[in-house]
């Protein structure tokens, strides 16, 4: 259970999906399933990334699965907790298994300088507060090779030298997860934040940036409850970046 409603989560495995976004929000358009409740697949033949990207996933090999949440006390305004707390459930989760696990903003997980889970949330807005929300992970477990284009993929496999059963993985993120979620339903924000932050890929120092303009070299100085990314610049000036709106080097 993973509030204090008296309904348990169902969890679906599937052999295939498209993509268990659309999966999950197919589902609920039919019926409303236990907050909790997941879809989980062997394989997308159109896993969704970021930005319109794809998500590539060898058959079998990963942990792809999304969540259904319904924090209808959550504002609009506040949905980036919800990116944060995904972002640590799965960085701890990882952290069980190799050293090295960070979060890069807004919700990509990295080991060292590499990308071995990224994750895509679909809120359905009401007025001024969350419907509902499909988080989307994917999770790189035993993938020995990868194909595409994507910035420097690492599985946990590659980094081990194991094999990782997709189930357990799942039970302990799910596990992590719904602790974070009391949180939120306690509206602890202010100790998200802080553990969100000490999670943070480069969190100390100064580091390249682009934007638009060029590129410059500034350090993390805040994320704002927007999901915003403050940079200092070296000479004590502040930048603020939506998503997309910033590159590391
Ligand atoms: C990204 O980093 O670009 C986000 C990747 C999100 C991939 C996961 S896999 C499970 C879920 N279903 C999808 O189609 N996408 C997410």
């Amino acid at each position: 259970m993973i509030n204090n409603k008296e309904e348990y989560p169902e969890i679906i495995y599937l052999d295939e999906t498209v993509s268990t976004n659309s999966c999950l929000r197919e589902l609920l358009r039919n019926r409303r399933l236990p907050e909790g409740s997941a879809v989980v697949a062997a394989f997308q033949s159109g896993g969704r990334g970021q930005a319109g990207n794809s998500w590539e996933s060898a058959r079998g090999e990963n942990l792809l699965f999304s969540i259904v949440l319904y924090p209808t006390h959550i504002l609009a305004g506040q949905q980036f907790v919800i990116s944060q707390i995904a972002s640590l459930a799965v960085k701890e989760t990882l952290a069980e298994y190799t050293a090295d696990i960070s979060i890069k903003w807004p919700n990509d997980i990295y080991w060292k300088d590499r990308k071995i889970s990224g994750m895509l949330i679909e809120n359905d807005l009401a007025g001024q507060t969350i419907h509902c929300t499909i988080i989307g992970i994917g999770i790189n477990l035993n993938q020995a090779l990868f194909e595409s284009n994507a910035p420097n993929p690492v599985s946990l496999c590659q980094i081990t030298r194991k094999k990782y059963d997709r189930r357990d993985v799942l039970v302990r993120f799910l596990h992590i997860f719904n602790a974070y979620y009391l949180l939120v339903l306690q509206e602890k924000f202010g100790e998200i934040k802080t553990r969100y932050m000490e999670a943070l890929y480069r969190r100390e120092g100064f580091h390249l940036f682009s934007d638009e303009a060029g590129s410059f070299k500034a350090r993390i100085y805040d994320i704002e409850p927007t999901g915003h990314l403050a940079l200092e610049l070296e000479e004590g000036a502040i930048r603020r970046y939506a998503f997309k709106e910033i590159e590391w080097l």
